[in-house]
């Protein structure tokens, strides 16, 4: 087996077993696909091939494309995804070397972090035997809220330019680390949103209808209710997030709003750690 780096040629192949590898395990499980079509998962393999960001590894056997594996560099915290095997190569340790060469890329960051689905056995044990902990349990969660937020409540207004380093100083003061590249990329792609009060921005979501590309911080749970209320009527869409089931008041106010949980994920973490402060929703690398 060879490992090297992705090449817009591989385009095809690692969007096709992106695809394949996906809907293989959410159909084992009875779980909705995470790609909605061939072409959502080729558009994935283009925009993380093209990014300078992000380094992508292919494996192959004897020029056979077996699967791929990404490393989003944005910030001083790495993420891993996403990574695929084809199913007809699983578990012959193909996925453990493309995991080893995206952790040895991710040395110099301070920490690498990754997202996956709880119900899905290799990748769980794969990632832990790795030295990745599990430090969150997540669930995605989908619909619109039935009512507003809070007596407390924030004004949500989409997120402007003039807003990038209010966002950046509440990420960091839950995280220890802010997100900025990533949100300064986002906001072209997605709308996104803030929420104030007292003048000033008390969260901020990146993504609330896309759960993959969507992180959020809030300073309070009520704020976060505000945020994704505020949202959810600014952009008339059901929203999707992932949410850390530990943050229980939040949990219970989406499920009393009617929000319903589409699957259990865990988000795991090597190297640098810190227990967020506040309230947050982490996106699909973390
Ligand atoms: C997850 C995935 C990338 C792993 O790739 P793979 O080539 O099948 O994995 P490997 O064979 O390299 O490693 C799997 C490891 O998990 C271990 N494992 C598998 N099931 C296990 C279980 N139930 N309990 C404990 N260990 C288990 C295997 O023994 C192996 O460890 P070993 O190397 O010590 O023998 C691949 O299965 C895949 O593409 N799945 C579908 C898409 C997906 O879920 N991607 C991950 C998104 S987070």
């Amino acid at each position: 087996m060879n490992i090297r780096h992705v090449t817009v040629a591989d385009t095809e192949n690692c969007g096709r077993v992106i695809y394949k590898a996906f809907c293989g395990i959410a159909d084992k499980h009875n779980f909705p696909h995470d790609f909605p079509s061939l072409d959502a998962a080729l558009q994935m393999a283009q925009m993380s091939i093209a990014n300078p960001d992000i380094d992508g590894f292919v494996a192959e056997d004897d020029g056979q494309f077996l699967g791929s594996n990404f490393l989003w560099r944005q910030n001083r915290i790495a993420g891993v995804g996403p990574i695929t095997v084809d199913p007809d190569a699983q578990a012959r340790g193909v996925g453990r070397r493309l995991m080893q060469v995206v952790i040895e890329r991710g040395k110099d960051a301070s920490g690498i972090r990754l997202v996956q689905d709880a119900f899905n056995t290799t990748s769980m044990s794969l990632y832990a035997s790795l030295g990745f902990d599990v430090v969150e349990p997540l669930v995605i969660m989908q619909g619109t809220p039935a009512g507003e937020a809070s007596s407390q409540k924030a004004e949500v207004r989409p997120l402007e330019e003039k807003d990038f380093d209010a966002c950046a100083e509440l990420c960091r003061k839950a995280h220890g680390f802010d997100r900025d590249n990533e949100l300064k990329l986002i906001i072209k792609m997605s709308p996104t949103f803030i929420a104030v009060r007292e003048n000033r921005v008390v969260a901020y979501a990146s993504a609330p209808t896309f759960w993959q590309m969507n992180h959020a911080v809030a300073e309070t749970t009520e704020d976060m209710q505000s945020l994704l209320s505020g949202a959810a009527r600014l952009t008339g869409q059901p929203l999707a997030f992932l949410l850390p089931t530990r943050q229980a008041k939040l949990f219970r106010w989406c499920l009393s709003q009617g929000l319903r949980v589409v699957k259990p994920m865990t988000l795991m973490a090597m190297g640098e750690y810190r227990e967020p402060r506040g309230c947050f929703l982490p996106s699909v690398l973390y």
